[in-house]
């Protein structure tokens, strides 16, 4: 019988089909818990890359209206940010397949009275449900490694932005420096899926997510996926020494 297309989830290859539905299961697993982890797997690193996200992003301070679209946006933590840098004009969208992650985001949005500045919609980001040109910025973090087809979401990412507006993308790279690149690969595989069983239950979890950050495309190559979905001025900046990189694209 013929064979479907296949991709990867962490080092195993699964249909594509399934991927999506396996992703799932990882993210709800880990919902609750997911915010905490985040800051014991990167020393609080993740906070310093997510500020490097937003200052790109620039949201006007005053009451200029301006629209951020965050997709996979999870618990929210990115939409949270640029709220905070930007003013009163600013509003986020966040969009996320997962209702149990973006329960925990709605939860975090109202604590922090920001419910009105925010909307909440549970949808896939192959298949955004928004309207064309609708956005002045359009970002994603740790998230597009976790998409199946990653250049269908680059495609609709691309066509929610309005013309002028900026597209950002924070996802894990490959380490560049020499020493590190062991040292990195060392804590990875031996400490953050333990981590992950004390703190979530789950240690599949993160070995998955350990494994899809190995087997996400080099930036040089996202950067040539990013352009084949239509952005222009495409770049990106390495930091940490490469475990980060932050890719920037316009619509022009
Ligand atoms: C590693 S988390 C990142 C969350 C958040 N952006 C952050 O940086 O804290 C990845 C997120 O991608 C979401 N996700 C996975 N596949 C998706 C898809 N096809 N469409 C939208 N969201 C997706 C997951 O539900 C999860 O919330």
């Amino acid at each position: 019988m013929a064979r479907g297309t296949d991709t990867d989830f962490g080092y195993r290859r699964v249909p594509l089909a399934d991927k999506q539905a396996l992703v799932d299961d990882v993210f709800h697993s880990v919902a609750d818990r997911y915010d905490l982890m985040n800051d014991l797997m990167s020393g609080g690193l993740h906070r310093a890359w997510k500020d490097a996200l937003v200052t790109a992003v620039n949201p006007p301070r005053g009451k200029q209206p301006f629209a951020l679209l965050d997709v996979a946006g999870g618990t929210a933590d990115v939409a949270l940010k640029v709220l905070a840098a930007g003013g009163s004009g600013t509003h986020a969208t966040i969009v996320d397949i997962n209702p149990a992650m973006l329960k925990v985001g709605r939860e975090r949005a109202a604590a922090r009275r920001l419910g009105r500045r925010t909307a909440f919609i549970e949808g896939n980001a192959e298949a955004l449900p928004l309207q064309d040109r609708r956005f002045d910025a359009v970002t994603i973090a740790f998230g597009i490694r976790n998409v199946p087809r990653i250049d269908q979401a680059l495609a609709e990412m691309h066509r929610v932005l309005r013309i002028g507006g900026r597209f950002l993308c924070l996802e894990f790279s490959s380490v560049d420096v020499p020493g590190l690149d062991r040292l990195y690969d060392l804590y990875s595989f031996n400490l953050i899926p333990p981590m992950g069983r004390v703190v979530t239950g789950d240690a599949e979890a993160y070995r998955y997510l350990v494994e899809s950050i190995r087997k996400f495309p080099k930036p040089a190559v996202f950067a040539d996926m990013m352009r084949a979905a239509g952005f222009r001025r495409v770049s990106f900046t390495p930091l940490t020494g490469g475990v980060v990189a932050l890719h920037s694209g316009w619509r022009l």
